[in-house]
């Protein structure tokens, strides 16, 4: 079990350990497979970038920005900070390396660890892996929305992640009759019952009263209920963009709940907001937050370009999947090759080499180990053969494969080994 060591990981960040890390990669390799049939591309943007990219972006005011982020001066001061999320990062490539000249849209996404210094608890931790995409340029249609949306609930959907639930909202946008009209009717209806709020309530009625909305205790929910919703306030392009994306998304088959409350944490969207919740996860069950954010790349100093993307909470994701029951299997060992003898192990050494050229996991042991231990081992290993290398089964050229659940045997040459091994493995 656990040992005590003097050094121990940085509270709110792991290890992540095998077998586990093969579900990471699977999650991955899904992801991978599943965005690139919707015509994505990588991107892999650096892990720090300059403070400013992400206090302008995010907004300086915001949770993220001012109390979560590692920050600190370079050599040369400047103000640097370990990403918290990677959607300023990927607009400020997209400028930067001149995308606009690109076929519009720019369709990434990316993975990797993010970094924020929130409590620990499950499903949170300050070092945290999101997958996630941008679609840049090419308009605002309401099909790019729900396209996006379309496939994370693709990818959840192969991941066999079913018992998720989709809340999408519109959050209008910034033009006076719009967001910051709704904003003033907000502010105006929880001046009057301030005094019933909690201390950041009262706070954020200054500084983002829609924040007011995302509040969970318990004590605000009736008054909040009681406040104007902003789809009643939205201005007649934001509505019918909103009525347009909830086509869409009916049009794909995708289930939806529409969720007035939904104002999401950071400062930079638009129009449509949308959150993916899943089970197994207690307080921590958002494993998808999204939106659109159509006026960053200007804010950035880029071009006119529209936005929409999404992050996944990987780690959430991959507990999730856990709770279901969807945990990956050990990978165990194709072939544990047991040898004896100084010209077996030359043989077993030439074995393993073709074995791992054909894409057989091997296990080729670095010193000589008596048949019954090296079965014993390749048992714990979990391998599904054992290669039984004797100096007679050399001389004879007839090599003995062991079944190791049933504890057959069966004589082959080696090119007959190779042709049985393949079969095997096609055939499952
Ligand atoms: P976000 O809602 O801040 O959005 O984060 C997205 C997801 O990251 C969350 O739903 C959650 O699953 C996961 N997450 C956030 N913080 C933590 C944490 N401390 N521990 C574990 N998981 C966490 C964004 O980051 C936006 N950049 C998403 C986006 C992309 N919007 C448009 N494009």
């Amino acid at each position: 079990m656990a040992n005590k060591s003097k050094f121990q990981a940085i509270k709110g960040t792991r290890d992540l350990l095998p077998p586990e890390t093969a579900l990471w990669n699977y999650v991955e390799d899904t992801a991978r497979n599943v965005f690139e049939t919707f015509g994505l591309d990588e991107i892999r943007p650096p892990i720090f970038e300059p403070t400013e990219l992400f206090a302008r972006s995010i907004g300086a005011e915001t949770d993220v920005v001012s109390k979560e982020m590692y920050s600190f001066e370079d050599r040369d001061e400047t103000p640097v900070s370990l990403r918290p999320e990677a959607t300023a990062s990927v607009c400020r490539a997209y400028i930067e390396h001149g995308m606009q000249q690109l076929p519009q849209p720019v369709k990434l996404y990316y993975m990797g660890p993010m970094f924020r210094r929130e409590r620990p608890q499950k499903g949170r931790y300050r070092q945290f892996y999101q997958i996630g995409a941008e679609v840049l340029g090419g308009g605002d249609a309401p099909a790019i929305d729900a396209e996006v949306i379309e496939m994370v609930m693709t990818f959840f959907d192969k991941l066999g992640l079913t018992a998720v639930e989709l809340d999408i909202n519109s959050i209008g946008h910034h033009a006076p009759n719009c967001r910051p009209a709704y904003v003033e009717k907000l502010k105006a209806a929880l001046e009057k019952v301030k005094d019933q709020l909690g201390a950041d309530s009262q706070r954020r009625i200054e500084t983002n009263p829609l924040r007011v909305l995302d509040s969970k205790l318990e004590h605000e929910q009736a008054i909040i209920a009681t406040l104007p919703r902003i789809a009643d306030h939205l201005c007649p392009d934001c509505a019918s963009h909103y009525a347009a994306v909830k086509r869409q998304l009916e049009m794909r088959g995708v289930f939806f709940k529409e969720n007035w409350r939904l104002v999401r944490g950071l400062d930079y969207y638009m129009r449509t907001t949308f959150e993916i919740t899943a089970k197994g996860l207690g307080s921590q069950n958002a494993v998808c937050g999204g939106g659109r954010y159509d006026g960053l790349m200007e804010l950035l100093g880029g071009p006119p370009t529209k936005g929409i993307g999404f992050a996944i909470g990987e780690d959430r994701l991959i507990l999730s999947l856990q709770d279901s029951g969807k945990g990956a299997t050990p990978q165990g060992r194709d072939v544990y090759v047991a040898w004896m003898g100084e010209r077996a192990y030359a043989t077993a050494v030439r074995a393993a080499k073709d074995l791992r050229n054909a894409g057989f996991s091997v296990e080729l042991p670095p010193t000589e180990l008596k048949f019954g231990k090296a079965l014993e081992r390749a048992d714990k290993l979990g391998s599904r053969y054992a290669l039984i290398l004797g100096d007679n089964e050399v001389s004879e050229g007839s090599w003995t494969l062991k079944t190791l659940a049933d504890g057959t045997q069966q004589k082959f040459t080696e090119p007959e080994l190779l042709e049985f091994l393949k079969q095997g493995k096609s055939g499952g």
